[in-house]
């Protein structure tokens, strides 16, 4: 019977659902991402011989082609070799897996840090050991995936708040006992839509009822605050929010990711974590790259000053043009066109004057708010900035 629901082709049903995907067949048809580009270097890069200015990545210092961040990470490539060759938990830490943590946690402002291979394990690792069962999370709804999905391994209760909103939090709240032990999760800056949490006013509204605060900061890390130290130092709490984590792949030009907080939570994080204790920790040369760029950060001012002075220049170009910033304050920059055949198109006309952007869509965003994601970085240079303005001119005109 079951070898007459599938044809040969489709030895079961999972087989079959990956080859009749229609969200891949749409993918594949109209091919938006996973663009292979056989060249990079600074804000450039080449697609089949074409040189474009990247406008979608996360390079927000512009740090990685900066030649002490790659000297530094083929140096430690050969004094350690390529990998870690395991998890730290059985396999051992290596000397650069402390110094970039108490480095790390020295500029965040924490007593401790741990840092894992990516930023994604890093997020999840900040919630799952945390929550127990009967626990309460409260989560910004904008959150990112990495946030749910450790949430998702947790068995505690989850309410979401609305996005940016502290009297919503409040209200949830009002009507929870102080009892329950809550994690209250959110982001330092959406990069989504460019917004900046609001965390003074979160953490008004939770004070004294037993919260424990959770806040993904990847994209105010190197970016917002004192030197880059980030959003809760933009706002000085950096003691009132328990644990602060992000990625090494946006301002420090690497990969990795890292969790600050207390020594206590940390030394708890490093006894419960599933995604520290059963995964392979940072290779030596990603650390490696991501301490020379936290020096460079901290030795070199004029990447941050650049990466704000173009952050004005972007958004300026933008709103001359009337398009909708949805009042991004920050370096990642949305334009939202509202439909996904206006988003499509927008982006197609990009690409042919040369500017590489990314299409967020529906679901991705809530319904009418589709766009084009950008951001601008200290790499982004003046010739870079006239192709730029000339690509979204032809597009607002071509709309
Ligand atoms: C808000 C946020 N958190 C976490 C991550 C995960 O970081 P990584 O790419 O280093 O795994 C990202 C990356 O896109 C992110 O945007």
């Amino acid at each position: 019977m079951l070898s007459s629901l599938f044809s040969k082709s489709y030895p079961n049903a999972v087989a079959r659902r990956c080859a009749d995907d229609e969200a891949t067949r749409l993918r594949h048809k109209y091919s938006p991402y996973y663009h292979t580009f056989e060249k990079q270097q600074g804000s450039r890069v080449w697609k089949d011989g074409r040189e474009m200015v990247m406008l979608a990545s996360n390079d927000y210092l512009g740090l990685s082609s900066h030649p002490k961040v790659v000297e530094a990470a083929r140096k430690a490539l050969d004094v350690w070799g390529s990998s870690p060759t395991g998890a730290r938990l059985s396999n051992g830490s290596r000397a650069y897996h402390v110094e970039l943590e108490e480095r790390m946690a020295a500029f965040l402002g924490k007593e401790a840090c741990h840092i894992h291979a990516a930023g994604y394990l890093s997020c999840m690792s900040a919630i799952q050991p945390f929550a127990q069962k009967d626990d309460l999370i409260l989560a910004d709804k904008n959150c990112h995936s990495s946030l749910w999905a450790g949430i998702g391994l947790t068995q505690a209760r989850v309410e979401r708040f609305a996005h940016n909103n502290p009297r919503d939090l409040k209200e949830i709240l009002s009507f929870e006992k102080d009892t329950t032990p809550k994690l209250v999760v959110f982001e330092g800056v959406y990069s989504m839509e460019g917004h900046v949490a609001p965390i003074p006013e979160i953490l008004a509204v939770t004070q004294d009822r037993n919260c424990f605060h959770v806040m993904d900061d990847a994209h105010g890390f190197g970016v917002m605050g004192p030197g880059g130290r980030g959003t809760a130092a933009h706002f000085g709490v950096v003691d009132q929010v328990d644990l602060l984590c992000g990625s090494f792949s946006k301002s420090l030009s690497s990969v990795g990711g890292f969790v600050a907080g207390s020594n206590d939570a940390i030394e708890y994080l490093r006894t419960h974590s599933k995604q520290t204790i059963f995964s392979a920790s940072l290779p030596p040369a990603q650390a490696a790259a991501a301490l020379a760029a936290l020096d460079v950060l901290q030795t070199e001012p004029e990447h941050l000053e650049r990466l704000w002075a173009n952050t004005r220049r972007y958004k300026k170009l933008l709103e001359d043009l009337r398009l909708d910033t949805w009042g991004s304050e920050t370096p990642a920059m949305p334009v939202v066109l509202g439909s996904k055949e206006r988003v499509y198109a927008f982006w197609q006309r990009l690409l042919e004057k040369n500017v590489f952007t990314v299409m967020s869509i529906a679901p991705a965003v809530p319904p009418g708010k589709d766009l084009i994601r950008s951001a601008a970085s200290a790499a982004h240079t003046d010739a870079d900035f006239d192709m730029i303005a000339d690509a979204f001119a032809y597009a607002v005109k071509k709309m």
